[in-house]
């Protein structure tokens, strides 16, 4: 299982989240932020998005953020992917990549 972090623009995010519905993943959490990258031209409001994804899904979550977030303009943002040791579903106590 990993956890894919993407930091994309504003104006992508509809976008991308309807990509990432499109293809049926569980689910994401969204956080708004603010960040720099190389070039140092003051804090830009960002959105992140957090998404558990199988083994199986994470390169397909990858390619359609990919697709859908890229200008080819700097700014444009990062991706990336984190190994996850364990995912609990709550209500059902699910474990591992059937909590996803
Ligand atoms: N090293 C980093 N660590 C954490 N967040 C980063 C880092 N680099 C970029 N970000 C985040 O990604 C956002 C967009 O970064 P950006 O695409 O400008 O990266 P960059 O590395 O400067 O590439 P570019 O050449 O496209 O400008 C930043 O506003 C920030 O939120
Ligand atoms: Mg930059």
């Amino acid at each position: 299982m990993k956890k894919i972090e993407a930091i994309v623009r504003k104006e992508k995010f509809d976008d991308v989240i309807k990509e990432l519905e499109d293809m049926g993943i569980g689910g994401v959490t969204v956080t708004e932020a603010v960040g720099f990258g190389h070039h140092r031209n003051g804090l830009k409001p960002k959105m992140k998005i957090d998404i558990y994804a199988d083994e199986f899904t994470v390169d397909k979550v990858i390619d359609a953020i990919r697709k859908v977030a890229k200008t080819g303009t700097t700014g444009d943002g990062k991706i990336a992917v984190f190994s996850i040791e364990n995912i609990i579903k709550i209500r059902t106590g699910d474990e591992g990549a059937s909590a996803i």
